[in-house]
């Protein structure tokens, strides 16, 4: 039998920790030959959050689990880890100000990764889910220098999935027949979901939906889509959300692959940037990526038009603005 891999979860007393946790346990993430030992990272106070979720993986009897373990000590949290999903984090609340959020999440994502550097697998790989995802991943990586920088990401694959369930809708036909569709930047209101290199049924989307509504009403719909679901179901984005962390984690190890007719599957995910399409180097931002052999890999050489240009250079920007405002914080 293979050896367990082991799966830190933070946040694992909390919402998105809940709806990842049976999904892994039963062999989603990581294939049904491979066994997994789950840590439960909380704070105090979900801790018995925590433990009533293990409770019930215990009832569920999952032949995968080799073992649950919890705890509030970040240290022995990440002790060993091959994979830690970052999940619980200091989301904004109404009237809180940028540098309270930023100073509230630098005190939870620098010491996690100071305890990855410390203890975790040579091959641990980091996805942070938390708000603001991609800096928290940022602050987190920089807190771990003898990691490699690569093995530090943030998740866009719930906007990269909204943004290809949304484009099939609108064409009307199903989801596998969506190709190529990018997210570029930050997990925030200026992401950009972009459709230039977006095919639909073999053709491109640009051709297959009104380019006007691809370039205005699409995008707003897509970076709103969590206010929407708040809206309608009454909660926020979670089953979703978990489903893109566990895509997002197992196409990382297990390769994005590809198609029928041989080409590479494109994905989107937030990766630290070599300077690739002028995002500069060192900022954790979404890009075009595929997976192959355990790492991922930007997408280079796509054509970037006028109109996308702008896009990411906006969403870029921000980035670039979280970045210096944790500098100045001594975040990082
Ligand atoms: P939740 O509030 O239900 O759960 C968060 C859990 O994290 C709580 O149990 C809390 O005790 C725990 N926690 C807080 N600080 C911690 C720490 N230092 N160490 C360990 N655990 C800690 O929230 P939910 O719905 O599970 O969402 C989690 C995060 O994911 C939020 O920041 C949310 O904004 C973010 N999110 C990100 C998405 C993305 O696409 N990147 C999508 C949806 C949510």
């Amino acid at each position: 039998a293979k050896a367990p891999v082991t799966v830190t979860l933070t946040g694992a007393g909390g919402q998105i920790g809940y709806a990842a946790m049976f999904r892994i346990a039963a062999g989603d993430m990581l294939g049904a030959n491979q066994p997994v030992r789950l840590r439960l990272l909380e704070i105090p106070q979900g801790m018995r959050g925590a433990e009533g979720a293990a409770m019930e993986l215990a009832d569920c009897a999952f032949p995968l689990l080799a073992g649950v373990d919890i705890t509030d000590d970040p240290g022995a949290g990440f002790e060993g880890a091959n994979i830690a999903m970052l999940i619980g984090s200091r989301p904004r609340t109404a009237g809180m100000e940028r540098g309270d959020l930023l100073a509230a999440n630098g005190a939870i994502f620098g010491p996690q990764g100071a305890a990855i550097g410390a203890g975790a697998a040579d091959d641990v790989r980091v996805i942070v889910v938390g708000n603001p995802a991609n800096t928290n991943a940022l602050i987190a990586q920089q807190h771990a220098p003898d990691v490699p920088a690569s093995r530090f990401t943030a998740l866009t694959r719930l906007d990269h999935n909204r943004a290809v369930g949304l484009l099939a809708a609108e064409a009307g036909v199903a989801v596998s027949e969506v190709d190529g569709v990018t997210i570029w930047g930050n997990h925030s209101a200026t992401q950009y979901p972009d459709l230039s290199h977006a095919t639909v049924a073999g053709r491109p989307a640009l051709d297959a939906v009104d380019a006007s509504w691809a370039r205005g009403a699409y995008i707003e719909r897509v970076a709103k889509r969590g206010a929407e679901i708040i809206e309608v179901r009454g909660g926020s984005s979670v089953a979703s959300a978990a489903n893109a962390a566990i895509e997002h984690v197992r196409d990382w190890v297990l390769g994005t692959g590809t198609a029928a007719d041989g080409v590479p599957r494109r994905t989107s995910a937030a990766v630290v940037s070599h300077g690739e399409y002028g995002v500069p180097e060192g900022l954790v931002s979404s890009f075009p990526v595929v997976s192959h052999g355990g790492d991922w890999e930007i997408v280079e050489g796509l054509s970037v038009d006028v109109f996308s240009r702008e896009r990411i250079g906006a969403s870029v920007a921000e980035l670039e603005a979280e970045r210096d405002a944790v500098r100045e914080l001594g975040l990082i």
